[in-house]
């Protein structure tokens, strides 16, 4: 691949945007696979998934693209787990639901292992030399936790330090009552997207568009003061309320004292938002599926519902589907011939020109 295609000047007043081939190339999303995603972080669940010892949890990472079968475990010792779901003798999957067991019992031929992934036992492999072996383990998969929130990261570049990237969500949010989150599971739904996963986070990483788009939202946010901050793997973006709109009520020891905060929308690279409101925390999951074809997963977790339906973190669904229609109108641009790459804002795209540079640095990278 030429890597001309992922040169995004670091100078934003002389950038040009993403080639529209990185948004409509099946070649390009079939690189994607190994340079970017397999060595990213990505949202796997919250910890209650595995909320006493014992308890296991089967998930498929990033299905479609990466497809990788993953189980969550939590050990007699209290710790959680990601494992390889794949037996270490000939590959079938171990962990089919979700459930309390004491070891992993392969169903194939009966090996064992225990919950942190070590290997236990296995019938009829006395004459097997050298066995059992470091590689007769399940694999341990890089987690990550902040909070409720799990991460995992097959393989994570050596820049990709997980406690520098949760470090922004730390030091911004560590005094909200996170304890006292509830998975709104009734809530919580899935949209699907027919434009590239990347298009879905360019629209996410401005708020350039919210006059022009989300006409409920813009009544609620001060445009003016709308802040974007870039951190080296992750973009803060700080929604402002209006006068009179809701707004955290900040401690004087918050660095945010004093500033209206309606919504602090963290964007993790790359496929991660948690959108932090007065009522919770909804976590957005992006997860491409195919070339143009995306879902997004919002998963609420909520500390007082009674703030649930005012402000910024109100009427959620109808602003999804907003972004919804302008970022499917852009697949189709994307696909013409008379466009190739467009300017950014340095005034409001910020957050835009720093993914397409993360991107361009893992696609360039061999
Ligand atoms: S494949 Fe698991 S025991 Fe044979
Ligand atoms: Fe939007």
């Amino acid at each position: 691949m030429g890597d001309a295609l992922f040169e995004i000047d670091p100078d934003i007043r002389v950038a040009r945007t993403l080639p529209a081939r990185v948004y409509s190339d099946p070649e390009i999303f079939r690189l994607q696979r190994e340079r970017l995603f397999a060595r990213t972080w990505h949202y796997a669940g919250h910890a209650d998934l595995v909320k006493v010892a014992g308890q296991v949890y089967p998930f498929t990472l990033l299905p479609g693209v990466l497809d990788e079968p993953l189980v969550l475990t939590r050990d007699s010792s209290d710790r959680i787990h990601c494992l390889s779901n794949v037996c270490t003798h000939r590959g079938t999957v171990v962990v089919e639901g979700a459930g309390v067991e004491q070891q992993l019992r392969c169903r194939y031929h009966g090996r064992r292992f225990a919950l942190d992934g070590r290997f236990h036992s296995m019938p009829e492999f006395e004459q097997t030399a050298n066995f059992p072996a470091k590689t007769d383990d399940l694999t341990e998969v890089p987690l990550g936790l902040w909070e409720r929130f799990l991460l995992v990261a097959l393989a994570p570049s050596a820049q990709m330090s997980i406690a520098a990237i949760f470090a922004p969500l730390v030091a911004r949010l560590h005094q909200l009552p996170f304890a006292e989150l509830t998975f709104d599971v009734l809530s919580a739904r899935d949209y699907l997207v027919n434009a590239n996963w990347a298009l879905y986070i360019d629209n996410y990483l401005e708020g350039f568009h919210i006059p022009y788009v989300h006409s409920s939202l813009a009544t609620t946010l001060d445009y003016g003061e709308y802040t974007v901050e870039l951190q080296r793997l992750s973009v803060l973006q700080l929604g402002i309320a209006k006068p009179g709109e809701p707004a955290f009520a900040l401690p004087r020891e918050h660095p945010d004292h004093g500033r209206a905060v309606a919504a602090y929308y963290f964007w993790l690279f790359p496929t991660t938002m948690f959108n932090v409101y007065p009522w919770g925390v909804s976590v957005n999951v992006v997860t491409p599926l195919a070339l143009d074809r995306t879902r997004v997963s919002f998963l609420p977790f909520v500390w007082d519902a009674s703030k649930r339906d005012a402000g910024a973190g109100a009427g959620l669904d109808r602003v999804e589907r907003e972004d919804e229609a302008i970022v499917e109108s852009v697949q189709r641009g994307v696909r013409s011939r008379l466009y190739e790459r467009g300017r950014y804002s340095p005034a409001r795209e910020t957050g835009v020109h720093h993914f397409h540079r993360l991107l361009a640095e893992f696609m360039s990278a061999t």
